[in-house]
């Protein structure tokens, strides 16, 4: 099986855990980091909205957390292969750089591959100010 293929295999197994009771909207993610572990991240809500976290960035911070210093490739799953939020394209490309992005959706094996930049063309970049 190729990295990507594992990758989108491990954010479909992390959605499995996602716990989104209120929305009903399960997202997994799994990220690649440069030693070439795979880790997964899922959305998790709460009652008190504003404090849920996106699949994306409890995966992103998950490989942070264990070490990883650079970070190259991101898969992430929904019913419908939809595209992150706002808040999670600027954490992708301010950690992980112009990495490419696979987006599945729950009934397909098929994946779209796009790169940060295009889904987030113009990003804030601190070190330009
Ligand atoms: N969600 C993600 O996990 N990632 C995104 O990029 C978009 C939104 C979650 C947050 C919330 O649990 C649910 O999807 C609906 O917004």
């Amino acid at each position: 099986m190729t990295v990507n293929k594992k990758l989108i295999e491990q954010a479909r197994l992390a959605r499995t855990r996602a716990r989104a009771p209120y929305s009903g909207y399960a997202v997994g993610a799994a990220v690649l980091g440069g030693s070439g572990a795979i880790y997964p991240g899922c959305n998790v809500e709460s009652g008190a909205y504003p404090t849920t976290m996106c699949a994306e960035r409890i995966a992103i911070y998950n490989a942070i957390s264990a070490g990883e210093e650079s970070l190259q490739a991101l898969a992430i799953v929904t019913k419908d292969g939809g595209t992150p939020c706002g808040a999670c394209h600027q954490v992708i490309y301010e950690q992980c750089g112009d990495i490419p992005i696979y987006l599945a959706s729950e009934n397909s094996s098929e994946a779209v591959e796009y790169r940060s930049t295009q889904l987030l063309p113009f990003p804030f970049n601190l070190n330009e100010h």
